[in-house]
């Protein structure tokens, strides 16, 4: 058995450890991984995003399945371009991918299929964008339409700040191409989720629920990241909205996919805030989610491999996906300066310390190996994640193994999972 895993964060180690504990008889790539990856099986000299490469490579190797990661090579088409070369590959292809791609066409595909979300206006045109949310009554939410690494949406309490965010898009092009196109969007006040369900074209199993934590500093505070931290399970997430989540909205978008011809295979992730009036879409993404996921695999108690190929091939079964009852916390310990110009090459210290922490485990995300030794290599270098009991258990094992590593300048937010730990949401007081 030979499984490639496609990408090289922190997502991509705890996809590879996970393969790695449920077939330890496979042979497993990653393209192009990282120093955590390296321990566990072959790291590619391939970006993920060089499509002719990868397709180059799994040619010749064959590999039973390939894990893809990140957005960008699904959006680009690789799985269509895997598959059409007769490799089983998990993810979606480029026209089912777009529900990422494109934050216009997934509201599209919403508003067909009556899918709650927030309402939105489309533009091109600055002044006549403009001139919308100068009309009010505001906040307002600007996002480039396409791919812009988690940085194209602003939040915006005025409408001057929505100016600035529409200038910056549509006239300064601060997204490239990604932000030619702009959705103004009502602002959604309430709690957030991410709901991450795997899709075989036909059957949807949604997975455990979890929550990332998107902004730099504690207290929800400063730029957007990639994410700083996550846990698993959401409590926003009561086992009465479940049905709600699967028939309001996994369902009926891709019914509305299939009626336009477009199958989904792979993870359906739903970025929801559950308001007043329920759960509601904020975007959706075609991957599993970072860092979502390595607080999600720790508690997956079933073979992700065999999962993950059942549905790439689809037949996906529910009763082969089952989970442990434990919460899972991971905290991204990131590199100084991050998510702006931040350090590369600084040595890190105490990585088997913090991995024989109870509970703990170290999965890399922007690290190399440089002489031996283990350096960083990328903004968000470690996703340091532990299981316990329940999320404050598993928060303090995971602050604890946090406190044994050193690295120059690390950052890394204090808060982590603490919202989980409220004793009263305000949305419980209302029925969705
Ligand atoms: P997105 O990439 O669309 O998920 O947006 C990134 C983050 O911006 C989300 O996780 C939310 O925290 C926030 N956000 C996006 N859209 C809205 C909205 N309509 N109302 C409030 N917050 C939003
Ligand atoms: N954690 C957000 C994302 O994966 O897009």
């Amino acid at each position: 058995m030979k499984i490639l895993v496609v990408g090289g964060g922190g997502r991509e180690h705890a996809l590879a450890w996970k393969l790695r504990r449920d077939t330890p008889g496979a042979r497993l790539f990653c393209a192009p991984g990282n120093a955590g990856t390296a321990t566990l099986g072959e790291n590619l000299p391939i970006a993920a995003d060089d499509l002719d490469r990868l397709l180059d490579w799994a040619q010749r190797e064959k590999p039973d399945l390939t894990v893809v990661g990140p957005e960008a090579p699904l959006c680009a088409g690789l799985a269509d371009r895997f598959r059409d070369a007769g490799l089983t590959v998990f993810g979606p292809g480029a026209k089912a991918a777009q529900l990422e791609g494109s934050k216009r066409f997934a509201k599209e595909v919403m508003l067909a299929a009556g899918v709650p979300t927030a309402a939105s206006e489309v533009f091109t045109d600055a002044a006549a964008a403009i001139a919308r949310v100068r009309r009010g009554p505001g906040p307002y939410v600007v996002k480039a339409d396409g791919l812009a690494a988690g940085k194209g949406v602003t939040i915006c309490a005025t409408a001057l700040e929505a100016e600035c965010a529409i200038d910056a898009a549509l006239n300064r092009r601060a997204f490239g191409d990604a932000g030619r196109t702009v959705l103004v969007e009502e602002f959604l006040d309430g709690e957030e989720a991410s709901i991450l369900a795997l899709v075989d074209g036909e059957r949807v199993v949604p997975l455990a629920s979890s929550q990332d934590h998107k902004r730099a500093f504690d207290g929800n505070r400063g730029p957007n990241t990639g994410g700083m931290g996550a846990y698993s399970p959401a409590p926003v997430v009561r086992e009465d909205v479940w049905p709600i989540i699967r028939a309001r909205i996994l369902e009926p978008t891709l019914a509305e996919l299939r009626r336009r011809g477009v199958e989904y295979r792979g993870v359906l992730y739903a970025g929801l805030m559950f308001t007043a009036d329920g759960p509601k879409v904020l975007e959706f993404n075609c991957r599993f989610g970072d860092p979502e996921t390595q607080a999600l695999l720790p508690r997956w108690d079933g073979d992700l491999g065999a999962a993950l190929m059942a549905c790439a091939e689809g037949r996906l079964d529910s009763s082969s996906i089952r989970w442990r009852p434990e919460a899972c916390v991971t905290v991204v310990m990131a590199a100084g300066g991050y998510p702006g110009a931040y350090r590369k090459g600084d040595e890190i210290r105490g990585l088997d310390e913090a991995a024989r922490a109870t509970g703990a485990i170290v999965f890399h995300a922007g690290t190399e190996m440089r002489d031996g030794k283990v350096v960083t290599a990328g903004g968000r270098v470690l996703n340091v994640t532990a299981l316990g009991a329940d999320i404050r258990e598993a928060r303090d094992r995971a602050y604890a193994a946090v406190a044994r590593i050193r690295f120059a300048d690390a950052h890394w937010r204090t808060d982590i999972a603490d919202r989980a730990l409220r004793p009263n949401l305000p949305w419980e007081t209302k029925s969705l």
